[in-house]
């Protein structure tokens, strides 16, 4: 690991309690990522919109451990409740990043932690969880050793951070834009960490809304987890990998100039392609559902009406990403409401926006 750093001990009669609190923002997959290798390492480059409503708030209480043991001690509540289940996922990925976070062991620690979006939207919140987490050891790290000054250290290390909890946390510690993953044609991209993108973007971008269709909101029938897994014996695994990249250059090229119909064409290739790839999968399966479908046709002939630039994406589950930038939301929500709010569960969906990034409170 990188960042491994035996020297992140503590002197015993230093520590003193406390707490820190991030909120950290979910994102939506413009080019997806669908497959990884090694710890956490993507098979492709994914670039990404950070999201501004959709959040996790979490604040690490930290004091001086009363007993000593081997792993890391940790409590955690989410949403004001004792949650044993994300509790063992946590600390588990506490005890994985102790080489780099030495001193989390000398702590005994308390998580609380909540999502700004409801619990059952089907919201893929592992992004903004995980981010909000590594941001929250980041700081701890800072305000114990004053190793992280610079700002850009500080995103990248917490990136790294992230991506070992779940992929595409990673991206969300940038504003507007953010891109994960090795290509050549943006330099200082890595497997290892995301990088702000929004600097080399259009500014159209940054006013972008993504309304969330929810559509369904049962958990998922397969978790993203297992589905990276069977792109491990995929049939078109290479093939996807390839593409992936020849979608990110075109993507890439939408971005600097501002080329909507070339940014909402592969949106919506990439979307329907992840889910092709479970459908095709090894053991196949299906998360879209019909109203998803029929919510697809609808903003493609609205589209195809109007001439609004009105895209969709989706994550892996059936909720649609409604894409659109701010300069035609007047045309566009009466659409939505209209027209898509009625496929949704209870009529409901969320309205979020390309946002700011991660912010400690
Ligand atoms: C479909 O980041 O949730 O949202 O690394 O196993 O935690 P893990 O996977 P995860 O996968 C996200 C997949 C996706 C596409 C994307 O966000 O790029």
């Amino acid at each position: 690991m990188q960042y491994e750093n035996p020297k992140l001990v503590l002197e015993t009669s230093e520590i003193e309690e406390g707490s820190i609190t991030w909120k950290s923002p979910s994102n939506i997959a413009i080019v997806k990522y669908w497959g990884k290798y090694s710890d956490q390492l993507p098979q492709n480059p994914s670039l990404s919109i950070t999201l501004e409503t959709s959040f996790t708030q979490t604040t690490l209480h930290y004091a001086p451990r009363k007993q000593a043991g081997q792993g890391v001690s940790v409590e955690l509540y989410f949403e004001g409740t004792r949650n044993e289940a994300f509790e063992q996922r946590v600390r588990k990925y506490f005890e994985k990043i102790l080489p780099i976070f030495p001193f989390l062991r000398q702590l005994d620690l308390k998580i609380e932690t909540a999502n700004s979006f409801p619990h059952s939207s089907g919201i893929a919140s592992s992004a903004s969880a995980m981010s909000a987490l590594a941001l929250c050891c980041c700081t701890l790290e800072d305000e114990f050793f004053h190793t992280l000054d610079d700002d850009e250290a500080f995103d990248r290390k917490a990136s790294y951070v992230a991506r070992l909890g779940s992929g595409s946390a990673c991206r969300s510690i940038y504003p507007y834009l953010a891109l994960w993953g090795e290509t050549g044609e943006v330099p200082g991209s890595s497997n290892l960490y995301a990088i702000p993108m929004a600097e080399q973007a259009h500014p159209v971008y940054q006013t972008f809304h993504d309304d969330i269709l929810i559509i369904r909101s049962d958990e998922k029938k397969v978790s993203s987890s297992a589905g990276h897994g069977l792109m491990h014996n995929h049939p078109f695994a290479e093939a996807r990998f390839q593409y992936a990249r020849k979608n990110l250059h075109q993507l890439l090229g939408a971005l600097r100039t501002g080329d909507l119909e070339t940014f909402g064409k592969i949106a919506e290739a990439e979307a329907l392609m992840l889910h092709a790839l479970m459908m095709s999968a090894p053991s196949p399966y299906v998360l879209l559902a019909p109203h998803t479908i029929t919510a697809m046709e609808r903003v493609q002939a609205f589209r195809a009406e109007t001439g609004h630039p009105v895209y969709f994406s989706l994550d892996a589950g059936p909720n649609l990403h409604v894409l659109y930038p701010e300069s035609v939301i007047h045309e566009v929500r009466p659409f939505i409401d209209e027209q898509l709010a009625p496929l949704c569960e209870d009529g409901l969906y969320l309205q979020d926006w390309a946002g700011e990034g991660p912010e400690q409170l």
